[in-house]
């Protein structure tokens, strides 16, 4: 846990002092809104380096870079920036994701051991460890007492395809009316801490990918919150659900209702 923060927090160093005023595209992944930035490519070159100085045994799965093998059993699961449209605007809600997991790289398969997340506009940090709880800046985080879905602030995300976004506007329209009100922070890992921190009561987003999920997930579950899919599966990219769990119990049975486990 502390080794997860200790890099979440060098990376956000690296991607707060050398964001310049006007960020740069220098590629695109899925669709063109699908971004990545100088930067996105130079904070996970560093987490590597910075892993393999201090576990050169251990597995690393990244978002811009290829899976490098390991051989003690546990894999690093980073995002050297989560949130990239936020960095790429200036809005202040993108964060540096590390995570260290047993097993791996399937998600499906693996334990999530400890994790970090460190919001780079105001260096925020959660932390959480299996079993030890979750922190804000040291702080132990509770989720917020389950509220009617009436009463829920939901959080939620939109992938970057059009296919998948014609999906999740469908299924938005659904849940919108039912509950207090949405937010599109636009950084799933914040997201997930906000659940941790109750500054949101529920999030779902179809689409996550480990490395948005693996630490934002057991902050989340170490405050208390349920972090699952549909109809039973485990919390992935089909569908994630968190939040206290006779809300998620509520949201979930909506998005079944709704269908929300098929489709783009
Ligand atoms: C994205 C953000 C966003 C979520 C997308 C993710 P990225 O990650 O977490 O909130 O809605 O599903 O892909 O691309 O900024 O690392
Ligand atoms: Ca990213």
């Amino acid at each position: 846990m502390e080794l997860a923060a200790r890099l979440a927090r060098a990376a956000g160093d690296l991607v707060r002092s050398g964001r310049p005023d006007r960020v740069l595209v220098s590629a695109t992944k899925s669709s063109a809104t699908d971004v990545v930035t100088e930067m996105d490519v130079a904070a996970e070159a560093l987490l590597r380096s910075l892993l393999a100085e201090h576990r050169p045994d251990d597995a690393i799965l990244g978002e811009e870079g290829e899976f490098h093998p390991g051989s003690s059993g546990l894999t690093w699961v980073l995002d050297p920036i989560d949130g990239t449209v936020n960095y790429l605007y200036g809005i202040p809600a993108y964060a540096v994701s590390v995570a260290v997991v047993a097993g791996g790289p399937d998600p499906a398969t693996w334990t999530a051991v400890a994790g970090a997340v460190h919001a780079v506009p105001d260096g925020r940090t959660w932390t959480a460890g299996r079993g030890l709880g979750a922190y804000l800046d040291g702080n132990r985080l509770r989720v917020n007492d389950a509220r009617p879905l009436a009463e829920s602030l939901v959080g939620t995300g939109f992938g970057y395809t059009r296919q998948r976004r014609t999906e999740q506007a469908r299924l938005v329209a659904e849940v919108l009316p039912l509950v207090r009100d949405i937010r599109r922070i636009g950084a799933a890992s914040l997201d997930l801490c906000a659940i941790a921190t109750g500054g949101l009561d529920l999030y779902y987003e179809r689409g996550l990918k480990p490395w948005d999920l693996a630490a934002g997930g057991l902050v989340a579950q170490e405050a208390g919150a349920v972090v699952t899919g549909l109809h039973g599966a485990p919390a992935g990219e089909q569908m994630t659900v968190a939040g206290p769990a006779a809300s998620v119990l509520e949201l979930t049975r909506l998005l079944e209702q709704n269908g929300a486990a098929s489709g783009a």
